[in-house]
């Protein structure tokens, strides 16, 4: 197995409980045990099959086999909205592609299609539609007015150009799709939405766009296999859950706040940030009764968000616990030239790499906080590669499994998406 491309380094937490983390990681060892066996367990009733895909040959053959049936076409634009979206937004925006990939449907907004169908020529474009549920409004909406379009253009052969990504029997979309002759792929009835990135809704579009799936789907493996094989308190994921469950439920840190320091990086925040929300924003515990619980995640970017957000986190509210992502090695070495006007600091600029910089300036942030007292941590990842991006995925599903589990909340049900999601069919029966 190759060796993980991700160390986290917990040491500058500073709660009174995180003095020593190994500390208050050793305070849920129990809980973080019994939680992995739940897990494990449920796994084993196929309740949980985000932690199967990985290893899922068949899923990685359906892919290849719809990518050969649709590389004529110069442009994918791929359509769906949430779970059905971020995760394929962030592979992505992290990994060269080697073709162009356009992503719609995540909003109803009229002049962000209109700008992006005048971009693209549908005649060479492949649709993928994605939509778990195969029933949600926004890109069905989407979907409805690009299928028209393309119809009007192309003809008969239009359903040549659509690959309908959704549940393997029920939902509309599947219906639609057996109706119309689309291209199909699945998302696994036993796997949610927002942890779908590495099954075919997340993975045809990077495969589509020549990202080797297979080296992120082995990234993700390494996590499984750590997850089901080490002690909690060496797995980065228990680690990470225990020490937010502790800030949160001890030490009233309600936003949990990831900042890459990394451009490539910053889909991935979003990612992160649908899974965290969706995931823990809980009314009731797992008994039924009302707990009302959940962090407010914030998606971040450094260094950007130094000149915006770390003024509020360095003095604002003591409510927040941050954890920056610093990219060891970056693919591109960029020197800064030497300035023509010798002022002392634009010298001492001169000659040193942005890769140099961009390191100092997360740990000058870091310092920064920590001498005010403000907890965080730093998950440092080798490179951004195919199999980093299938370790960060997967580490950070499972720890928000495990934060579910220490909260004691349905990690996997979304009912309050769901209310919204009925409020707007309502409307449209009646409007
Ligand atoms: O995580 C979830 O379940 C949601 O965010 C869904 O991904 C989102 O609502 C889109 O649903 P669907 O894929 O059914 O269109």
């Amino acid at each position: 197995m190759p060796a993980s491309s991700l160390a986290y380094d917990p040491s500058a937490m500073l709660l009174p409980s995180h003095r020593d983390p190994a500390e208050a990681v050793h305070g849920y060892a129990t809980f973080l045990k019994e939680a992995r066996d739940s897990l494990i367990t449920r796994q084993r009733r196929c309740e949980m099959g985000w932690l199967d895909l990985p290893f899922e040959a068949d899923m990685v053959r359906r892919i290849r086999s719809v990518v050969q049936a649709t590389s004529k076409f110069k442009t994918l634009l791929v359509i769906g909205i949430g779970g059905s979206s971020l995760g394929a937004r962030a592979i992505l925006q992290a990994l060269p592609s080697k073709k162009q990939v356009l992503f719609a449907g995540a909003n109803t907004d009229p002049d962000e299609l209109v700008s992006i169908l005048a971009s693209i020529d549908l005649r060479k474009t492949a649709v993928n539609v994605v939509s778990k549920s195969g029933d949600t409004i926004e890109p069905m909406a989407t979907f409805l007015v690009v299928r028209d379009r393309l119809k009007k253009m192309v003809g008969a052969r239009f359903a040549d150009h659509i690959i309908a990504t959704t549940d393997t029997e029920e939902g509309t979309l599947a219906e639609w799709s057996r109706a119309e002759g689309f291209h199909r792929l699945i998302v696994p009835r036993n796997v949610g939405g927002r942890f779908s990135v590495l099954s075919d809704a997340g993975l045809f579009p990077a495969a589509w766009a020549g990202i080797k799936i297979e080296d992120i789907l082995a990234g993700a493996a390494i996590q499984i296999r750590q997850f089901a094989t080490k002690p909690p308190a060496e797995q980065f994921p228990a680690v990470y859950a225990a020490i937010h469950a502790d800030a949160y439920l001890k030490h009233h840190r309600h936003v949990f706040v990831l900042m890459p320091y990394a451009a490539r990086l910053e889909a991935f925040a979003l990612w992160y940030r649908q899974l965290i929300a969706e995931s823990l924003g809980k009314a009731k515990n797992r008994a039924g009764l009302g707990i009302g619980i959940g962090p407010t995640p914030i998606a971040g970017l450094g260094a950007t968000d130094q000149h915006s957000q770390i003024q509020l986190y360095m003095e604002g509210p003591a409510d927040k616990v941050i954890t920056f992502m610093e990219v060891k090695s970056f693919d591109e070495k960029l020197t800064v030239p030497a300035p023509p006007v010798m002022a002392a600091a634009w010298r001492a600029l001169a000659g040193k790499t942005l890769e140099q910089l961009i390191h100092a300036e997360r740990v000058c942030t870091s310092q920064a906080l920590a001498e005010n007292g403000r907890p965080h941590g730093t998950l440092f990842v080798r490179g951004i590669s195919a199999q980093s991006m299938g370790e960060l995925f997967q580490s950070f599903m499972i720890a928000t499994a495990y934060l579910g589990e220490l909260f004691d909340v349905n990690a996997f049900d979304q009912p309050g998406v769901e209310a919204g999601k009925r409020c707007l069919r309502e409307w449209l029966r009646n409007a």
